[in-house]
């Protein structure tokens, strides 16, 4: 039986400057490992049926929707959605008697039926929530239709603040800081938290929509976008192609256009319009080699939508209308990567889409590979090894991460959260698939296979298996280079199979040399040149220096590349993951903007963890997350808070060097005091010796964080109480310290929250000054 792939040796190859030398051979002697023989991986014998949607309660073999109709007001004060969805739904099973739509967290006020024209009332009732995947609400067929081929409902609804799809933003989270924003993000199961719904791939609606704002705010939504549109807060959209529910998209704000071209253009917020428009000038090309390269485009316009920061992912495809984090301004067009990512997804995705989470590679990994086919087009194929080989090193990462079921292409998949499978897994690892492919057959034939496919199941969706099929038929039993057990193996085995095809980059070699010759002080910074790198030659050589280099040297660096300063939000990422690992302190700061400064998670997260595996700096780091994370976006937050979780479990040791510091702010507002703390932050260490005699004193969770607090420093923090509730204790330290010459002392509350004897997370919020009662 094949056996994890990879052990720690991998990391340590990634981290050896050596990449070429390290990786060509070894890891690929390593990876054969799992290159059994042709018969050992069929389709799994899951427990369950491969193409069921486990993530959704929809009774979608019984009723099927095919039209919604949406009239929503947009409250920004109430921070909810509300109104009516009509969903228009074809029977399919004659006996069946109730629908059961997908919610999360809505109140749902009444459901009609539509019946002799007439709205008549229905019995309903919402079931018991599960976390992922909500609450299923059942609604009664009343007698009078049931025998009727269609039915019409109406669900009068409204979301919760917290609704997991949408973000609301107050103005200070947005570039212009005057006026709120909204927007959602339904992928993969949130739709069901805006809108009651069938909220599975496996059905697609086409949609229109009546969205009601405040005057001065624009709505668009992933429909027909009208950039002439008159703002007065009444907006009409239709989307006439049938989509899935995961691309319903939403965005309200002060958003203006600028045209791209013919059929392209941007929108944002004004502040960041010009950039935007300069950034993506090449849009409109984009779109015609794509076409040229896939078949038509099918959607009418493409338009991009800039978000505020917190927009948690780097882009998302919603037809017609992408989304993309802000921090893809970079001022020279060098992260287009993800606008050719999102603009694939209208072939790859939208057009042909998974029909179950566990079938995401089919949208992940075909778009990762056309992302790389646009790229060639657009820069060179050198630019796509470059890629190709960052891409790789993610992979072989999360295979050390995943589990080696998890590590197939189309696992069984029947619990767990969709957003979180299996890290980039559909992505690079799909991405390497069809390179397979396509390298075994020749690129003419893979090219015409790519038309036929996008063709033959346009406005549909496919599983794995029905994609296994078909590239039998169609490619593999017409060429015997590729056999069905070879693709097997892509799809259900972990690991890569011995004969992937493994990326090599010439120019990130060189990169990778000089990293090795410039820790080595065989070279200068001066000889080394980077102006004339890619971002991923500079990522490159970031990730190949040596890593017994002293800060100073590292310091060296930072100044002479402008490291920590840089726009370039993924030479940014890749540099404070370093500065974290290495413990490179004179940088924290600027690694701290850094984490204020973007909120997508991709950004964010790997430098949080980083910090949290270093072995001193997981207090710190929760800190800073503690600061940050007002302006992030809950599922952003949510994938912290799990990297702290997962840190706390593995190691809390106490080793001496946990430091503690206290903000000084007088938020009345409790969401600010427990998001945000002000920027008058004084560093201290604590008198461990007071904080365990207090502790000690107290109940159980005291003990808890008495023993947490042993071998601390001794410093100039005073415990003056502490109390445990539930989960949590809260803890009132007054804090003396010098500023300037000034002694100045101040109390702060600081709440911990504590799971199995560890601490998970600390919030802090203080007074300006120590009344006698301690707070
Ligand atoms: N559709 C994804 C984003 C997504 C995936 C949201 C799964 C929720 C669940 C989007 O197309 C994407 O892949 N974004 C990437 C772009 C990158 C690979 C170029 C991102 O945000 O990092
Ligand atoms: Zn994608």
């Amino acid at each position: 039986m094949p056996t994890k792939p990879l052990t720690h040796s991998a990391e340590a190859s990634l981290r050896d400057s050596s990449l070429r030398s390290r990786l060509a051979l070894p890891v690929v002697a390593m990876l054969a490992v799992v290159s059994c023989s042709d018969s050992d991986h069929p389709a799994p014998g899951a427990s369950g049926d491969l193409s069921r949607d486990y993530f959704s309660f929809a009774n979608a073999e019984q009723f099927v929707t095919e039209h919604l109709r949406l009239d929503l007001t947009v409250d920004f004060d109430a921070r909810e959605l509300r109104g009516d969805a009509t969903l228009e739904m074809r029977r399919v099973d004659p006996d069946a008697a109730e629908i059961v739509l997908d919610t999360r967290d809505l109140t749902v006020e009444q459901v009609a039926f539509f019946t002799d024209g007439e709205m008549v009332a229905a019995n309903f009732r919402l079931g018991e929530r599960h976390d992922v995947m909500g609450t299923p609400l059942t609604i009664e067929v009343p007698a009078a239709l049931r025998s009727a081929a269609d039915v019409v409902l109406t669900v009068t609804y409204r979301t919760a603040p917290g609704a997991t799809a949408l973000q609301w933003l107050p103005p200070e989270l947005t570039a212009g800081g005057s006026h709120p924003f909204l927007f959602s993000q339904s992928q993969a199961i949130h739709a069901r938290s805006w809108i009651p719904l069938q909220d599975t791939p496996a059905v697609r609606i086409t949609y229109d929509a009546t969205i009601r704002t405040p005057a001065e705010l624009l709505a668009v939504m992933s429909a027909d976008n009208d950039p002439e549109a008159t703002r007065d807060g009444d907006y009409e959209f239709r989307m006439p192609q049938p989509i899935p529910s995961y691309l319903l998209a939403i965005a309200v704000g002060n958003i203006y256009f600028a045209p791209i071209g013919e059929q392209t253009g941007v929108y944002s917020e004004p502040e960041m319009l010009e950039a935007a428009a300069f950034e993506f000038a090449d849009t409109q090309q984009m779109l015609e080699t794509a076409e040229a390269m896939f078949g038509p485009y099918q959607w009418g316009r493409y338009d991009l939508l800039i978000l505020p920061p917190s927009f948690p992912y780097g882009g998302m495809e919603n037809p017609r209308l992408s989304f993309l984090t802000p921090s893809l301004l970079a001022g020279d067009r060098s992260l287009v990567a993800v606008v050719a990512h999102e603009l694939a997804h209208s072939w790859s995705g939208n057009l042909v889409t998974n029909a179950t989470w566990r079938d995401g590679w089919l949208n992940e990994g075909w778009t990762s590979y056309l992302e790389m086919r646009l790229m060639e087009v657009i820069y060179s194929k050198e630019r796509v090894a470059e890629e190709n080989v960052l891409g790789y090193r993610e992979l072989l990462l999360d295979f050390e991460n995943v589990e080696p079921a998890m590590q197939a292409l189309a696992p069984v998949l029947e619990t767990g959260d969709p957003d979180y499978f299996q890290g980039s897994i559909h992505y690079h690892k799909g991405n390497l698939f069809l390179q397979y492919l396509e390298n075994a057959v020749g690129r003419e034939a893979f090219d015409e296979f790519i038309g036929a496919y996008f063709s033959d199941f346009a406005f549909g969706t496919i599983t794995s298996e029905a994609f296994l099929d078909y590239l039998d038929e169609k490619l593999l039993s017409v060429h015997d280079t590729v056999s069905r057990a070879n693709a097997e193996q892509w799809l259900y085995a972990p690991g890569l199979p011995g004969d992937a095809l493994i990326p090599t980059s010439r120019t990130l070699e060189q990169a990778a040399d000089m990293a090795r010759a410039w820790s080595a002080g065989e070279i200068a910074i001066d000889d080394v040149p980077v102006a004339d790198w890619s971002p991923q030659g500079v990522v490159h050589f970031i990730n190949s220096l040596d890593p017994d280099l002293a800060p100073g040297r590292l310091m060296e660096l930072d100044a002479a590349l402008g490291l920590s300063g840089t726009r370039n939000a993924e030479i940014g990422r890749t540099w404070f993951i370093q500065v974290a690992r290495r413990q490179l302190y004179p940088a924290y700061g600027q690694l701290e903007q850094h984490l204020q400064r973007y909120g997508r998670t991709r950004l964010v997260r790997p430098v949080y963890k980083a910090m949290a595996d270093n072995g001193d700096d997981l207090q710190l780091a929760q800190q800073f997350f503690a600061k940050a994370r007002y302006a992030y976006h809950p599922l952003t937050v949510a994938s912290i808070e799990a990297v702290f979780r997962r840190a706390a479990e593995t190691r809390i040791t106490a080793a001496g060097t946990v430091r503690l510091y206290v903000a000084a702010f007088n938020q009345q507002n409790i969401d600010l005091m427990l998001n945000r703390v002000s920027d008058d932050i004084r560093w201290m260490s604590v008198d461990t010796d007071k904080l365990v005699t207090e502790a000690r004193g107290k109940r159980e969770l005291g003990a808890v964080m008495a023993s947490y607090f042993e071998n601390l420093p001794s410093a100039r923090a005073e415990i003056r109480e502490m109390h445990a509730v539930g989960g949590y204790v809260s803890v009132v330290e007054e804090a003396k310290w010098t500023a300037g010459d000034e002694e100045k002392s101040q109390c702060a509350l600081a709440v911990y929250e504590i799971e199995a004897g560890l601490i998970t997370n600390v919030w802090y919020h203080g007074a300006e000054a120590c009344t006698d009662a301690g707070s």
